[in-house]
């Protein structure tokens, strides 16, 4: 039987997998697919409990799934114990474990949100910034506080740069047919390095077209002109910059999803992954029910495809979230803003001939699943 470990975390984790959890299971009594679920915790709420963001039991069983999902770690309660106690070392801890050092974060514009995108133009935006995941100054040894200095090391080996440059071509065949690599190579040695292999690797797919990108110039022109990407490859710590800014241009980053893959094939093409929204644990607006569930959703779309082999059902899920925006439903988080003169203008409530119904995030959550029963009777 399939498994699926369910780590919600903390802050808005477990309201927004709550929604995912409910999605998946409705699909798979549907389809009559066995697939077990287990609940465990990872972050603060790990350290509150069991004085550690994560247990190795916990780990153990993350290992022994096909696919993990999780919600969010971190916020303000433990903000200020050291680097390695802290929630997010739990989550570094099992993309760790798992060697999960391929992370997918697909950028994508819903028409039917346009109106949250701070840009003039957001039509058509499409690019996946491709992170490596396992290594970079985010694992480098050594690394610490020694008195009255501080160090950390950015590393890559040859190995690690090919396979995520062959996954980024591999990707941009399936795609737009360009990947732009972002470095630092005019300043660091490991970048002129990643720079150097990630060329050789290109040579071997000549059909696609690589370009590269110094990553401050790469902030820039993601706002500038973001149409033009494809596949964005990006060692570990820019990628984490950059794809936080391309959930800045998309109007949210509660509308990113992420899969973290491995190596670990678990036959029939599935492979085993980890699956997470981009958002952090927003502790401003947790245990409300008014966050909106997408990123997670999406990210159990992307479960369905890369870890069940039941990428027909993963694409569904997302047709099914913008069934429910073209109906009208929102988060408040996803309101127009409309200034004071606008709201006089317009009409209380509507958008276009669309009436805006404000609802919560089980809401949200139902409303998709009313959806998917259309769709899998
Ligand atoms: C992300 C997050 C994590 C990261 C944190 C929570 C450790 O920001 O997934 O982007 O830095 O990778
Ligand atoms: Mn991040």
């Amino acid at each position: 039987m399939m498994k699926i470990l369910v780590l919600p975390g903390d802050g808005i984790g477990p309201e927004v997998v709550d929604e995912a959890v409910k999605v998946l299971d409705f699909i798979f009594q549907k389809k009559k697919i066995k697939v077990e679920f287990d609940f465990e915790l990872i972050g603060g709420v790990s350290i509150d409990k069991y004085g550690v963001p994560i247990r190795d039991e916990v780990v153990e069983k993350a290992k022994n799934s096909d696919a993990i999902l999780l919600g969010a770690v971190g916020g303000p309660k433990w903000d200020s114990l050291p680097i390695d106690k802290r929630p997010e070392a739990g989550l570094l801890k099992i993309r760790k474990a798992l060697e999960l050092w391929a992370n997918i974060r697909p950028i994508k514009i819903f028409p039917e949100l346009s109106y949250i995108s701070p840009l003039k133009n957001s039509d058509g935006i499409d690019f996946v910034v491709l992170r490596e995941l396992t290594s970079d100054v985010y694992f480098g040894q050594p690394r610490g506080i020694f008195g009255d200095y501080a160090l950390n090391t950015m590393i890559y080996r040859k190995e690690e740069v090919e396979r995520i440059a062959h996954l980024a071509f591999e990707m941009a065949r399936k795609r737009k047919k360009l990947v732009t690599s972002v470095d630092k190579a005019n300043v660091l040695e490991v970048s002129s390095f990643w720079r150097k292999i990630v060329s050789e690797v290109a040579q071997k797919y000549p059909d696609v077209k690589l370009e590269h990108a110094y990553v401050d110039a790469m902030t820039y022109y993601i706002i500038l002109n973001p149409q033009k990407f494809d596949v964005v490859l990006c060692p570990n710590l820019f990628g984490d910059i950059i794809s936080d800014e391309a959930g800045g241009i998309i109007g949210s980053l509660g509308l990113c999803p992420s899969a973290s893959l491995g190596s670990l094939d678990l036959g029939g093409g599935r492979i085993q992954g980890l699956y997470e929204p981009v958002h952090g644990s927003a502790p401003d607006i947790a245990g409300k029910s008014i966050a909106n569930p997408i990123a997670t959703l999406l990210s159990a779309s992307m479960l369905c495809e890369y870890s069940l082999g039941m990428k027909e059902e993963g694409n569904l899920i997302e047709t099914a979230i913008r069934n429910v925006l073209s109906e009208g439903f929102r988060t408040q988080d996803l309101l127009e803003k409309k200034s004071q003169d606008e709201k006089k203008k317009s009409q209380k409530g509507k958008r276009g001939k669309t009436k805006i119904k404000v609802v919560s995030t089980k809401e949200f959550g139902d409303a998709v699943v009313k959806i998917l029963k259309k769709f899998l009777i």
